[in-house]
């Protein structure tokens, strides 16, 4: 166990539009902000965060890849990959890591196609409907469970 372990936090895509995107789905927070808000949080966690945003499929598995043996867990908003990707499944399995999957928006109060998450599956837990809030309740979430 990490005494302060390293969390990647994954931003699918779209999610860098934030701010301006859907602003009544999505909420007004920017990315910034809420990466602004996760690092600080780290600082009193005592824990350390890397955020990656891509919009590119490859690019996060990629990144995902690279988290092992680096990183203790991962907290990912997968945008509309959550509900269409195998490959990104496999990747966040393949990691072994405690994996807790975030969604802005309540994503089961909205079109059926997205009540379906190929995430959820393999993931620790799944926050959703809580806005930028949601990032922190699960972050905290992840360290704590990192920690018992
Ligand atoms: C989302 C929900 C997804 O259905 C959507 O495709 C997103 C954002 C959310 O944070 O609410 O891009 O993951």
């Amino acid at each position: 166990m990490a005494a302060s372990p390293n969390i990647l936090v994954i931003h699918g895509p779209n999610l860098n539009l934030l701010g301006t995107r859907e602003p009544d789905i999505y909420g007004h927070a920017t990315l910034a902000d809420i990466d602004g808000g996760l690092a600080e949080q780290a600082g009193q966690l005592g824990c350390a965060v890397e955020s990656y945003q891509s919009n590119h499929e490859g690019e996060l598995i990629d990144r995902i890849q690279a988290a092992m043996g680096s990183c203790e867990g991962i907290l990912i908003n997968p945008g509309g990959l959550t509900h269409s990707s195998v490959s990104l499944r496999d990747a966040l399995s393949a990691t072994g890591l405690p994996v807790l999957e975030v969604h802005l928006s309540n994503v089961f109060a909205r079109e059926p196609f997205r009540h379906q998450s190929f995430v959820s599956g393999i993931a620790l837990g799944v926050i959703s409907g809580l806005g930028a809030r949601g990032y922190s309740v699960g972050l905290e979430a992840l360290v704590a469970h990192i920690r018992d």
